[in-house]
């Protein structure tokens, strides 16, 4: 039987490619970049399986142009970028990469989090400056993290990694969203439910984990930001587009909120006007999952859902499993 057409929008890791290899014939875009829309429709229009990133639109007209395929897997834990129910209409299954990432993930907003409230990237610049004049008792004060409030907006898988990270630092942790409670930081953290503007009124650092939706986007606006403490730090490891990020740079050059990280933006890869003159904002190219065994078992997971989906079975992580007959 000769081997199903696999075509991998963008190079990932070796090791899944490697496992696709064993079982496809595999074509890859190794052009370091994302692909245009017209290059995209045009290279997997043979193709019985996609591995696509989340710079890829999987939508109606994706599904037109790949005729012959029989599944998406997608290489990211987000997939706001897939037309989900498109695929179920078409009884195609599309899968995403959750849990692998979940650390990393976590950690990157902890290091955001942290190089914000101690100033780290700003004080790294006046080091190789030479503009350092020595000891100082009152330089580059930042903000206390420890005894806090962390709010965590989301408290998914990330939401509540980052949560239970916190358990050192002894902070009161505060959550919103999510369809139900989330015990396990409740039960181990003392972790609070609270609507929206409670979370915003009562943390001194909220963290964003919230998948990119509707009610999502650009929930954080200038009415949110003049509803948080003018000393709260806002960190964003999930969708730019939660963020209403010309409102943000206003609100932290007005000093309304203390500070932000971010590692996601509304309109990537830009970043809104005035952010970049800021002191009280660290940035980072959307670099989350950006660990290399992390990157490997994303590339290794979306392998093998797309190698189940070709043989007709339930992948690992599908996102519409109904579609195979099967829970
Ligand atoms: C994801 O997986 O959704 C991240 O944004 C990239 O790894």
């Amino acid at each position: 039987m000769s081997k199903p057409k696999v075509y991998v929008t963008r190079m990932i890791p070796e090791p899944g490619l490697a496992l696709l290899r064993e079982h496809c014939l595999v074509a890859v875009n190794d052009r370091d970049r994302p692909l245009a829309r017209e290059e995209l429709l045009a290279n997997v229009r043979d193709a019985e399986g996609v591995i696509g990133q989340l710079t890829d639109k999987i939508d109606a007209g994706f599904f037109d142009a790949a005729a012959r395929l029989k599944g998406y897997a997608n290489y990211a834990v987000g997939y706001d970028n897939i037309d989900v129910a498109e695929a179920s209409r078409r009884r195609l299954p599309v899968s995403n990469t959750p849990d692998v990432l979940t650390r990393a993930t976590a950690e990157l907003a902890w290091a955001l989090l942290f190089a914000v409230a101690r100033r780290i990237v700003e004080t790294d610049a006046v080091m190789r400056s030479g503009a350092w004049p020595g000891w100082g008792p009152l330089q580059f004060l930042g903000l206390d993290v420890s005894g806090k409030t962390l709010g965590i907006l989301g408290p998914g898988r990330i939401g509540q990694a980052m949560a239970l990270m916190s358990q050192g630092f002894a902070m009161t942790v505060l959550y919103h969203g999510g369809s139900k409670p989330a015990l396990a930081i409740e039960e181990k953290l003392g972790a609070r439910r609270v609507d929206f503007d409670t979370l915003l009124a009562e943390s001194d650092f909220i963290s964003i984990h919230a998948p990119l939706t509707p009610a999502s986007r650009r929930l954080f606006g200038a009415e949110a930001f003049a509803k948080m403490k003018r000393t709260a730090v806002i960190v964003n490891t999930s969708r730019g587009p939660v963020i209403d990020e010309a409102a943000l740079a206003v609100a932290l050059r007005e000093k309304t909120i203390a500070g932000a990280g971010l590692d996601v933006y509304e309109f990537e890869p830009k970043m809104a006007e005035g952010l970049r003159e800021l002191q009280n904002v660290v940035v980072t190219p959307h670099i989350g999952s950006a660990t290399r065994s992390t990157r490997d078992n994303m590339a290794l997971l979306a392998a093998r859902n797309l190698l189940a989906m070709l043989r007709g079975d339930t992948p690992p992580t599908c996102l519409n499993p109904e579609v195979l007959g099967k829970k």
